[in-house]
């Protein structure tokens, strides 16, 4: 080859491969650290989408795609929950100080993502009189039972009655997986996703206060079984105190000793 030829064929190669040499990874070959990561919809399907449904509806957990919750909530609850979990729920913390995965610009980016794709412009709830996010008032809970009564009884069913149309909200393992923000915030934001109104729409044109919520959340977590997924209420001490241990007949023996109380 004169030195003609071998300028030919290299620019043809270079032309075949795309400027690249055979075997060189390109830019967009090199997986990226995980912590490098800020796009907001890849963190959000990584990380949250499990819980909280595709695109912030439909999930188990909060529907955080609720414009509604998007103007209720504030930047550094966001951050906290988030960063840190939320604690008396399932909500694990992300952030690598409460040994998870995400730096604290990765928990930014998740906070001004969700605001900039479900938020709407403006505050939606300005001179609506929303209740706030974060409960101040000490819960009445005698009140509360009223509010359960008027406003949930409809639709979840009346306290100690069956079931109403949109599932027991009283359950007692319910209660036990939730916590008082996640009722209040329910109450307040509702989640269009499944079909539960907003603090505005359980009495139609009586939109409940402040107090109201307060009450009601003090009320629900009143009812929380002492003993959570047992079937029957056992008021057996788990333990025998030292020097009364007693042979256990088995549940249920003939002798009737160890039947469930009713
Ligand atoms: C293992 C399931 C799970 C995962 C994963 C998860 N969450 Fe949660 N999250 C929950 C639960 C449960 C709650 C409590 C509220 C409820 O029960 O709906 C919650 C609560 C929250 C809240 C507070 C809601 C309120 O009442 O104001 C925010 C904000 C939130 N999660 C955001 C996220 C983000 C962002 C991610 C991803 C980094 C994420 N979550 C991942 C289960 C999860
Ligand atoms: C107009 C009917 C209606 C009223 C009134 C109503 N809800 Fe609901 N609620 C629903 C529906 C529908 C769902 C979704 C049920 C499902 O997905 O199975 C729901 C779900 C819930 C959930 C579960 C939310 C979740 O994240 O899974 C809670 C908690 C709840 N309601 C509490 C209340 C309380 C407390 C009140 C009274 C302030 C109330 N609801 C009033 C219809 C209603």
């Amino acid at each position: 080859m004169n030195p003609f030829q071998r300028l030919a064929a290299s620019s043809l190669l270079l032309a075949l491969t795309g400027c690249h040499l055979p075997g060189r990874p390109k830019a967009d070959d090199v997986v990226p650290r995980p912590t490098s990561i800020t796009s907001f919809s890849v963190l959000y399907k990584q990380y949250c989408a499990g819980c909280h449904g595709a695109n912030g509806q439909g999930g188990a957990a909060t529907n955080l795609a609720n414009p509604e919750y998007e103007a209720l909530v504030d930047d550094g609850s966001l951050r906290e929950y988030i960063g840190n979990g939320e604690h008396g729920s399932l909500m694990p913390g992300f952030a690598q100080s409460a040994g998870g995965p995400l730096t604290p610009v990765q928990v930014d980016a998740l906070v001004h993502g969700m605001r900039a794709e479900w938020g709407r412009q403006g505050n939606i709830l300005a001179g609506q009189g929303a209740p706030p996010y974060k409960a101040t008032l000490v819960g009445n809970p005698q009140h509360g039972g009223q509010v359960y009564a008027g406003a949930c009884a409809r639709c979840h069913g009346a306290a100690g009655a069956q079931p109403g149309p949109a599932g027991n909200v009283l359950d007692g393992s319910l209660l036990t997986l939730i916590n008082a923000q996640t009722i209040r915030t329910t109450v307040i934001a509702g989640r269009p996703d499944i079909g539960q109104p907003d603090w505005r729409g359980d009495i139609p044109g009586h939109p409940l206060t402040d107090a109201d919520v307060t009450d009601l959340t003090a009320w629900m977590l009143a009812q929380r079984p002492a003993n959570p997924g047992q079937p029957y209420p056992n008021n057996q001490p788990m333990t025998q105190p030292a020097g009364e241990a007693q042979p256990q007949a088995p549940f249920g023996a003939a002798n009737g000793t160890r039947r469930p109380q009713q």
